[in-house]
This record gives structure tokens, C-alpha cells and sequence, in this order.
């Protein structure tokens, strides 16, 4: 798959000498849904905005679709929509007005069939002549999608989309960019929330103190970190794990009560069952038995931890 934006060795100081990006390094495939995905603070918007051209690296380099950010700005300008994560749009003016006028400030030509078909797409048609006052909050973020989709860009960069938004608003917003993936539109989306990177993205890309600590397919990370643990209590405490039982990977707690199968809770043959069979021919019995599963949020938290 082709990339359409490549992000090398940035680095952003801010005028307080706070260094909110370390060496990004950041390759964005063609037509895929990526998620940023990290804590408060930890530089999602300072990245986005330093690609969009409202933050100025301190250096290094970012290309988008073969165009330098610096260099051609008004190209990659007009190839960049983004939906900034604070919403400012002038209440009395009509959605039809303000995504057109929006176009226009791209330099493009009218186009009434794009913007119809565009706000038809977000469920706004029909607000086309209300005024931004009248709409409601979800309706309000569709507008700002149909504003940075009103010049036609090619890639669209998402900030924060749903945060502070209710379920079922989420869900709806998941919906709209799904469509928009669809449309051959890249997508790119900052988050705080993992089960919304967990439910949208193509890729994920964890981002800590500035840093990018990861990226990986979504399945791939959640293959990955998505282990299980069988735990069987002890109804004596053992001294060593017996001959016979070697061959499996098993540990102890601390305390020597509990022995601890790890195993990957994706495959279809994890042992489970053979190895009970072992333990039982072994002639071990146990008080209790429980699963554990690293959930991602305990992953994230885990890759994140201060
Ligand atoms: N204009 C600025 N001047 C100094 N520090 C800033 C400025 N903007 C953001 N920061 C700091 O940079 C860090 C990253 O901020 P931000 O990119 O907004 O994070 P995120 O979007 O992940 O919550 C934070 O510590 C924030 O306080
Ligand atoms: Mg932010």
C-alpha cells in the first residue's frame, strides 16, 4: 500500500522550552484509518497541528502525498482537512453557508453538488438552512467533518472526535467514519479512549511523553499483548513444578499457591484442556481455578505508566 504521508525526525519545542514531540518518526498508508492513541498531554494535537501547518516543527520533516508542508504548503494544504478538538463555528450562520464558504476559502470553485451530496452523506441535508445555533451537539460535529471535507481533501485528520460525546453519539460518529474510509478519504484520529481505537482503526500508533512507543496493525497489538493467564490455586503449596509437568510453561505466585498458565487466547488449541489432563495424571489437585486476561486498557496503561 502506498503512503501518503511521512513524518521524519520531527521535533517540536514550544516557546517555553517544553519539548512536546521527541523524533517522530511516522510512515500513514494510503485509504487506512489510523488512531493516535494516548493520554492527556501526551502530544496528539501538537503532532496534528504541526502536520496541518498551525504549530511550526522546530525540525525535521513531514511530506504529504510527495508534497513538503513547508515548502509546498499550499498544496498539502488543500490535500489536508482537519477537525480540530475545539469546536468554534459562528452560530448564526447556516450550515449550507458555512460549509460553502469553507470551500471557498481553498480556493475552490463552487460546488453545490459536492456540498449536497457531502452534507447528505453526514445526515445534514436537512439542517442545510438552520442556523449552527439550532443544532444539536452531534449535529455540530458532523457540520465541522462536512467543513474540513469541503474542499475535497484527501486525507482528514480528526482530533478527538468524540470525546466528551455520548454513547450513542460515538457509535454514530464511528459510523460516519467508517463511510468516509469507504470514500477513499485517509483517516487520521486522536483519541484517549481505547475502545474507540479498538473499534475504528486500520493501525494504532501509541504516543507517551511525546514519543511514539508504538505502532501495529489493530490486530496484530491486540494478538500481541492479548494474553491469558490460567490460574490454579493450590490446595498445598508446592515446592517445585513436578517432572511430568515440565513441558508446560508454567510459573508460581510469590507465595508458591498458585501456578500460572500463560497462553494466547486468540489460537484455537491453547492446551487448556491437555493440560489439565497432565495435572490430573500427576495426581495435583487445586481449590480454585480463574482466568486472568490483560485487558488493553491494563496493556495501555502498562506502555503508558509514568
Ligand atoms: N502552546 C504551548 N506552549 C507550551 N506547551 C504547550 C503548548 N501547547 C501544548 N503544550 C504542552 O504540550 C504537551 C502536549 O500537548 P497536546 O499536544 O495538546 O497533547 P494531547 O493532545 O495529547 O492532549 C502538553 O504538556 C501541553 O501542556
Ligand atoms: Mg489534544
Amino acid at each position: 500500500m502506498s503512503t501518503i504521508l511521512s513524518i521524519h525526525n520531527l521535533n517540536k519545542v514550544y516557546a517555553s522550552g517544553f519539548q512536546a514531540l521527541k523524533n517522530i518518526n511516522l510512515k500513514i498508508r494510503k485509504g487506512e484509518i489510523f488512531a493516535l492513541l494516548g493520554p492527556n498531554g501526551a502530544g496528539k494535537t501538537t503532532l496534528i497541528n504541526a502536520i496541518c501547518g498551525i504549530v511550526n516543527p522546530s525540525d525535521g520533516k513531514i511530506i504529504v502525498d510527495g508534497f513538503d508542508i513547508i515548502n509546498d504548503f499550499r498544496a498539502t494544504r488543500s490535500l489536508i482537512g482537519l477537525v480540530p478538538q475545539e469546536l468554534s463555528t459562528d452560530a448564526f450562520e447556516t450550515v449550507w453557508n458555512t460549509v460553502n464558504f469553507s470551500r471557498g476559502l481553498f480556493g475552490k470553485a463552487p460546488n453545490p453538488a459536492f456540498i449536497e451530496q457531502t452534507l447528505k452523506q453526514l445526515s445534514l441535508w436537512d439542517k442545510k438552512n438552520n442556523t449552527i445555533r439550532t443544532l444539536s451537539g452531534g449535529m455540530k460535529r458532523r457540520l465541522m467533518i462536512a467543513k474540513a471535507l469541503s474542499h475535497e481533501p484527501r486525507v482528514l485528520f480528526l482530533d478527538e472526535p468524540t470525546a466528551g460525546v455520548d454513547v450513542n453519539l460515538r457509535k454514530d460518529m464511528w459510523e460516519q467514519v467508517r463511510h468516509l474510509k469507504n470514500t477513499g478519504v485517509t483517516i487520521i484520529l486522536t483519541t484517549h479512549y481505547l475502545e474507540e481505537a479498538e473499534e475504528m482503526a486500520d493501525r494504532i500508533g501509541i504516543i507517551n511523553k511525546g514519543e511514539i512507543i508504538v505502532t501495529e496493525n489493530k490486530t496484530d497489538l491486540m494478538k500481541k499483548l492479548g494474553r491469558k493467564q490460567l490460574i490454579l490455586d493450590l490446595k498445598d503449596p508446592l515446592g517445585e513444578i513436578p517432572a511430568p509437568l515440565t513441558k508446560w510453561a508454567l510459573a508460581f505466585n510469590p507465595e508458591k499457591t498458585q501456578l500460572i498458565y500463560t497462553y494466547d487466547s486468540t489460537k484455537d488449541d491453547n492446551g487448556i484442556a491437555q493440560l489439565l489432563a497432565d495435572l490430573s495424571s500427576a495426581g495435583m489437585t487445586f481449590k480454585d481455578i480463574h482466568t486472568n486476561q490483560s485487558s488493553l486498557e491494563e496493556i495501555f496503561i502498562q506502555l503508558v505508566k509514568p
